[in-house]
């Protein structure tokens, strides 16, 4: 099939519910996309922010191959040496004593949740607006976003109290002898790339110790080297009881995990909760590859350089450009706020060879793979400038 007839194949056959760039990518290597035209890009989105490594890292194609060729699945009845290994890695290099793979970050945050009301026995969890945390049900319910979860709202979960972002105040007057947990995203990337006082982290750790509450960070977006540190709470140096991870996690492939402090992790027992594919011999052995590249190529050193430099160009194109608001983020999740829509810019972007992406309507989101290069990101600078 030729383009045209691929994208009108789509049309046909699945169901509507993105609203798709009009290319069709075809492989890629590095920052670097080819689509079906054999147009070249510089992927500055990097797949919804899970590329950490880029497009064909050849250490992931490689641990992928290899572990293809011994087992693929295999079911949580048995053990698996890939999934124990990078349990074992991720626990070591985190304040998290267990952890129970997932397939999403949705998944993730369903399973945390159901963790903390099952370990605490209530029944309330308080979230915050302008947060994403996933699209079934429940984790559409968690999200801080109307227009989200407005066709199904007979039928939401109860028990979930929305209070505004970076408003300890409003969280103090939400909580009541029912809350289970509070869930919160230490930066918030779907929501506009809005990062919290350096104090709210902080003031919900406290809280959550004085009241018996769970405090679950969503670092599905946030995560595995995404704004400098490993996790994002890193940061604000608090110690939340549970985290859920996602996107970055494998590199590419579909995985997720939740992780709990050996407390809270007592909460399930045999039967509470489980998954047929997660944790599965194939993701997990790119999880592995994906930690040996980020600490063998010091890519969070990168994350940090790079996401520096790229800022500072960003807050440089505001002296020509009186649309941009305000540019704002950590690493390499990095929000521009325009005085206007921003859906054009990615179109006219994507025609001169760059994927960015706009979200909450004003927001450009930039989080291209850790690999970044100053030369790419000039690149895309000289492009945004032209096309601002
Ligand atoms: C913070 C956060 N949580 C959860 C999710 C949902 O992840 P998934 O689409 O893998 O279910 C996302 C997706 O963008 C996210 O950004």
């Amino acid at each position: 099939m030729n383009t045209k007839e691929l994208m009108e194949a789509e049309d046909e056959y699945f169901v509507n519910t993105f609203t798709r760039q009009p290319i069709v990518l075809d492989h890629g290597e590095g920052l670097k996309v080819w689509d079906t035209e054999g147009k070249e890009y510089l992927d500055f989105f990097a797949g919804i922010a899970v590329n950490c490594l880029g497009h064909k890292n050849p250490r992931v194609v490689d641990a992928i191959s290899k572990q293809a060729e011994k087992l693929i699945h295999i079911s949580n009845i048995y053990y698996n040496e890939p999934a124990i290994e990078f349990a074992k890695r991720l626990v070591d290099l985190t304040c998290f004593d267990k952890i129970f793979y997932t397939n999403s970050g949705a998944e993730s945050n369903e399973g945390a949740i159901k963790l903390a009301l099952k370990y605490t026995g209530k029944s309330e969890i308080i979230t915050t607006t302008h947060s994403f945390h996933g699209r079934t049900l429940l984790t559409v319910t968690a999200t801080g976003q109307e227009k989200y979860k407005a066709p199904y709202v007979k039928n939401l979960p109860q028990g979930f109290i929305e209070v505004p972002y970076n408003d300890i105040g409003a969280i103090k007057e939400a909580i009541s002898d029912e809350t289970a947990a509070i869930i919160v995203e230490p930066i918030q990337g779907e929501g506009g790339v809005n990062i919290p006082n350096d104090d709210y982290l902080p003031e919900i750790e406290k809280l959550c110790k004085e009241n018996g509450i769970v405090f679950i960070v969503d670092e599905v977006q946030t995560g595995f080297g995404r704004c400098g540190p490993l996790f994002a709470h890193e940061i604000y140096g608090v110690k939340p009881d549970i985290m859920s991870v996602a996107k970055g996690i494998g590199g590419g492939v579909p995985m997720g995990a939740f992780l709990a402090t050996e407390e809270v992790a007592r909460g399930f027992e045999p039967g509470d909760h489980g998954t047929t594919f997660g944790g599965g011999p194939l993701v997990c052995a790119s999880a592995n590859a994906v930690l040996d590249v980020l600490y063998e190529d010091d890519l969070l050193t990168n994350c940090v350089e790079m996401g520096a430099y790229l800022s500072e160009k960003l807050v440089g194109l505001m002296d020509n450009h009186d649309i941009i608001k305000e540019v704002r983020g950590f690493g390499l999740l990095i929000g521009v706020e325009l005085n206007k829509e921003g859906g054009e810019f990615v179109d006219i972007m994507r025609e001169k060879g760059f994927l960015v992406n706009c979200t909450a309507g004003n927001v450009l989101r930039f989080a291209p793979p850790l690999t970044v290069t100053k030369e790419e990101i000039d690149k895309l600078i000289v492009a945004l400038d032209e096309v601002l």
